[in-house]
């Protein structure tokens, strides 16, 4: 089995991801190139730690380095600014300073958190993400983003902050459940929406084999688009919010950890799309067909009965993409293109027929 190497162009370094089977085990070969301390964290949650901590600790310690375990409790409630405090806390307890360095192995809410705490750990560790979901290994792991949700919202408080290295070992998505396995394909189908018709085909006739050259391809395209706007300031990056808008909004009116990212995510999709529709000339088969994937997924199109239109309008209001007002909406005028909606064109009444329309 190859082992693909993938370099993500970013402002401050470039960084390499590897992308292949069974590299758990041996990752401290690649660390030798990037001369980090000896001292370092493995930051990892209550579910991921009892499978992987003990490779991660052991293929570090052969390689000369001497790790901490940090374990915190799993989901996405632990994604905040007290659990980044305590992340902080055990590091200085167990004497580490600023010349060590910190590994995130886990899903996409401990490379989020325990990115944040290497930002801001004296002011900012080298950071190695180990991601083992789906959507941490063709989102969230690249691309430098890092925080944590306040009550107020999600990802309010963060800071760009991009690994020195990424592996991606897809082995470790085998022991997903499969809620959480299909969860991670609302983020592939997002990708294939905005840039790459072929993947959702791809997608469509899915076999798990075909796992490793899909991380491969969705950290392509998110490692493309990175480069072009790492700082989300010339709109391109902003295309990777398609169904964010709506769909953080609906993650956190149901509470967090209650709806999973993706499944979120897929609803917001789908209001995304029928707005496509309405904005956009997105054809109705197309709008179709994206159903039809979430669908063959087992991602929700429908909210759940209890979350109602207000919940949801009231977070979507507190949404920090709405910059002075303006409604910045991503829509897709045809299957592997976005683009952003121009000032006016999507308005506070088309926001909550699109989420009335999800029932
Ligand atoms: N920074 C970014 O650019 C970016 C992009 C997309 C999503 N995100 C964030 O990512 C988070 C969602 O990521 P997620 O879905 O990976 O969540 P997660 O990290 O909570 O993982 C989902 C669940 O799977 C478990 N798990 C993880 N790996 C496992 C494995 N290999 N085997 C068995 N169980 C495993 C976890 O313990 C958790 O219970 C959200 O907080 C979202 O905001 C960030
Ligand atoms: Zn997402």
């Amino acid at each position: 089995m190859t082992t693909h190497r993938l370099e993500v162009r970013s402002r401050f370094h470039s960084y390499p991801v590897y992308i292949g089977r069974g590299l758990l085990a041996n990752f401290g070969q690649h660390l030798k190139e990037l001369r980090l301390g000896r001292r370092c964290a493995v930051i990892s949650d209550s579910n991921v730690a009892p499978l992987y901590a003990e490779q991660a600790v052991s293929t570090l310690s052969q390689s000369g380095y001497q790790p901490s375990l940090i374990v915190v409790p799993a989901g996405e409630p632990s994604k905040t600014l007290s659990e980044t405090g305590q992340i902080c806390d055990a590091m200085i307890r167990e004497g580490l300073d600023r010349h060590a360095f910190a590994v995130a192995l886990g899903g996409g809410v401990i490379g989020d958190l325990a990115g944040f705490a290497a930002a801001i750990y004296y002011r900012g560790v080298p950071l190695i993400q180990i991601p083992t979901t789906v959507i941490a290994q063709c989102d969230s792991a690249i691309g430098g983003k890092t925080g944590v949700n306040t009550v107020h919202g999600k990802n309010l408080l963060g800071a760009f902050y991009p690994p020195h290295l990424v592996i991606a070992d897809v082995d470790t998505l085998d022991s997903l459940p499969d809620r959480e396995f299909n969860e991670g394909f609302a983020e592939v189908i997002k990708h294939g929406v905005i840039r790459d018709r072929d993947l959702l085909e791809r997608l469509s006739g899915f076999q798990k084999e075909d796992l490793s050259a899909i991380v491969r391809r969705n950290l392509e395209i998110k490692a493309e688009i990175v480069a072009a706007d790492e700082y989300e300031r010339a709109g391109q990056r902003a295309l990777l919010n398609f169904g964010h808008t709506i769909g953080h909004a609906v993650e956190q009116a149901a509470g967090y950890g209650r709806l999973l990212h993706g499944e979120a995510i897929s609803l917001g999709m789908v209001a995304a799309a029928r707005l496509s529709m309405e904005k956009a000339g997105l054809a109705q088969a197309e709008y179709d067909r994206i159903l039809d994937l979430l669908k063959a997924f087992h991602l929700p199109t429908v909210l759940p009965a209890n979350l109602s239109t207000e919940a949801i309008i009231e977070s979507l209001a507190r949404d920090k993409k709405f910059e002075e007002g303006n409604i910045r909406f991503v829509l897709t005028p045809r299957l592997g293109e976005a683009v952003l909606s121009e000032p006016g064109q999507v308005g506070w009444p088309d926001l909550r027929q699109a989420v009335e329309n999800l029932r």
